[in-house]
């Protein structure tokens, strides 16, 4: 049986995805802070979920990542779902640091976690860490600024990561999924976003990506030559866009 372990599994793309995997016959370990929202989730498919109370931004997570690997006996796959943002044009001290301590130091705590673990692991199978960043990575979106650098930081972790393991022959391969926005309790329910994806839209491009072991996925194809566009335009211009969230 597959072993893939979710950080970030309590709400939008990481329930579904977790839920998508349990369905499909897969060994799911799903982690967050909110345990009632886990154990519902565990509910669904007890026979092949298994749940961790896990705070990303706490020093015990390494340890109760650990734990949650034992418990489903390997992991095939990670896949950091777990994450953080805000629409904040006045730079709240407490936003910025919530999102950094997220998306920055509970990533990099993790992933690099997760690498030791492979590492560790002999190279009996290969191992994979996804992670989902965004398209926010790409450019400074103004009114996120701190969620747009904790992306920039999560996709330069990756690659960095990626180098470390050609190094040091550890056989890992990394999957980096850039969605634009979908509908999810991330985004103000109140607020209108440009071409914003359902769930159900962008969860089945997420699991393909990470089946299928792509380096980089832009999630949708829409978002993609959005994505491509924006690198073209250079920094003088892009201070002019003005870009909702
Ligand atoms: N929705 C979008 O438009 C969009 C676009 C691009 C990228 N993304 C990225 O997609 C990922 C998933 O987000 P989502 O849209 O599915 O939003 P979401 O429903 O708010 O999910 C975020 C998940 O992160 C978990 N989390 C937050 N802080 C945590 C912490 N300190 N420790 C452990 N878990 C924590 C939450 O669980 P608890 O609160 O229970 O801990 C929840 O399960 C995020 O990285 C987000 O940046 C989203």
């Amino acid at each position: 049986m597959k072993k893939i372990i979710i950080i970030g599994a309590s709400s939008g793309l990481g329930e579904r995805i977790a839920t998508d995997f349990a369905r499909a016959g897969w060994r799911v370990g799903i982690a967050a802070r909110r345990m009632d929202k886990l154990e519902t989730i565990r509910n669904l498919y007890p026979a092949n979920i298994a749940a961790a109370e896990i705070d990303v931004t706490a020093q015990d997570a390494v340890k109760k990542f650990y734990d949650l690997i034992e418990l489903i006996d390997g992991m095939d796959i990670l896949l950091y779902a777990a994450g953080t943002g805000f629409y904040d044009p006045d730079m709240e001290d407490e936003r910025v640091t919530t999102t950094l301590d997220t998306n920055v130091t509970g990533f990099a705590r993790i992933t690099a976690a997760a690498y030791k673990y492979y590492k560790s692991t002999a190279n009996r199978t290969p191992g994979h860490i996804a992670a989902i960043t965004s398209i926010a990575g790409t450019k400074g979106i103004g009114v996120a600024a701190a969620y747009s650098a904790s992306k920039k930081f999560q996709q330069t972790f990756i690659n960095a990561l990626e180098q470390l393991a050609y190094q040091q022959q550890v056989n890992v391969r990394f999957t980096d999924i850039r969605p634009g926005f979908i509908r999810t309790p991330l985004l103000d329910p109140e607020k209108e976003y440009p071409m914003i994806m359902s769930v159900d839209h962008a969860a089945p491009l997420i699991e393909t990506a990470i089946l299928k072991r792509k380096r980089v996925a832009v999630i949708d194809s829409r978002w993609a030559i959005v994505n491509g566009l924006w690198r073209l335009v250079p920094q003088r211009v892009w201070r002019h866009i003005s870009l909702k969230w």
